[in-house]
């Protein structure tokens, strides 16, 4: 399929910042569909409140964060809509009306509403809000009218979802929303420095602000194969966390001569890390450049401008439901 019209959001929750994974696992399409149709990404602070409306405080600093990092990464402004939800009211009323129409099971039946549940067992998700997340998505994306949604595995049940809500309205009202259908990065599973799943949450992730100096201080003492205890001692590169970040990060040579090496204890694990940490460092500083020149400039009117294109569109959208559902 060809797309046309391409929404995604991204949560300002945790640090505030993106790391590693999240360009891996969705902004590195973003910046790709850019050229391949209308974009609208957005910074979902209603969605950060259902996990996090106990701890307000943080939010807008992280829509901050948020933006620079996508600005930093090379979403273009003049090319995308990049806004912020809570500044498109629509999105509410959208919210509420197919809220009405919504089967609870549908909602109870989403596989992230008892994981997260069971995993975020410090604080009370048992709310209204919650419940809603998929449905709070679903507007996001329909009301925009878009097809196209570059999103990770995780999200797979959310679009299925959207799709089924967007099959019951047209059924129910009259032909209004395209079924959206997930556009997937296949993400090479990226490690943190611990070996484990790059995530804020573990304190294991390169940020894609972190300056060059932080970088090589996460890379150096980072898990490697444990065969190699001493620098005599041969590895198995593939079961290496370190080297799993090579394959996304280094040229071909260097990958082959790596696991050679690695297997026959011909290179120690620090030069073969500062290999690394070189590459990563080169493949961040373009990121780094952008970040500096936005940060000089005031990046809540790019903000401004995007939502006031975004409620354009949602203002559209809305006109169209209410005189579908006559209110
Ligand atoms: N649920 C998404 C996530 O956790 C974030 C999100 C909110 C989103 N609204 C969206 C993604 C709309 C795609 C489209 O990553
Ligand atoms: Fe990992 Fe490199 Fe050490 Fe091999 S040499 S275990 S690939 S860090």
């Amino acid at each position: 399929m060809i797309p046309r019209v391409i929404m995604s959001g991204i949560r300002p929750t945790g640090t505030g910042a993106a790391h590693l994974g999240h360009w891996e696992g969705a902004l590195k399409s973003w910046v790709k569909l850019q050229d391949m149709g209308e974009c609208f990404y957005s910074i979902v602070d209603w969605h950060a409140l259902t996990t996090e409306y106990q701890d307000v405080k943080n939010i807008q600093g992280n829509v901050r964060q948020v933006l620079l990092d996508m600005l930093s990464v090379g979403i273009d402004p003049e090319k995308s809509v990049v806004y912020l939800q809570s500044a498109v009211k629509e999105i509410s009323e959208l919210f509420l009306l197919l809220g009405m129409m919504t089967p609870l099971g549908w909602l109870e039946r989403v596989p992230t509403f008892k994981e997260q549940q069971a995993q975020l067992s410090d604080r009370d998700i048992n709310t209204f809000g919650f419940l809603g997340y998929p449905l709070l998505q679903t507007v996001d994306i329909v009301i925009m009218k878009a097809d196209t949604v570059p999103v990770g595995e995780d999200q797979v049940f959310h679009l299925e979802l959207a799709r089924e809500i967007v099959r019951r309205f047209n059924g129910l009202y009259g032909d209004c929303f395209p079924e959206p259908q997930p556009f997937l990065t296949p993400i090479p599973k990226l490690p943190g420095v611990d070996g484990r799943k790059m995530s804020k949450s573990y304190g294991n992730a390169i940020y894609l602000s972190d300056a060059a100096s932080v970088v090589e201080e996460k890379i150096k003492p980072m898990v490697t194969d444990v065969r190699r205890k001493r620098r005599s001692d041969p590895g198995v590169p593939e079961d290496c966390p370190a080297f799993a970040l090579h394959q996304a990060y280094s040229k071909a040579e260097e990958i082959a001569m790596v696991a050679s090496e690695c297997r026959r204890a011909g290179i120690g694990c620090l030069d073969c890390k500062k290999i690394l940490i070189n590459n990563i460092n080169a493949f961040l500083d373009p990121f780094r450049q952008r970040r500096r020149r936005y940060e000089k400039m005031a990046v809540a009117d790019i903000l401004e401008t995007g939502n006031r294109r975004a409620a354009a569109r949602a203002r559209e959208t809305i006109a169209r439901v209410r005189a579908l559902m006559n209110v």
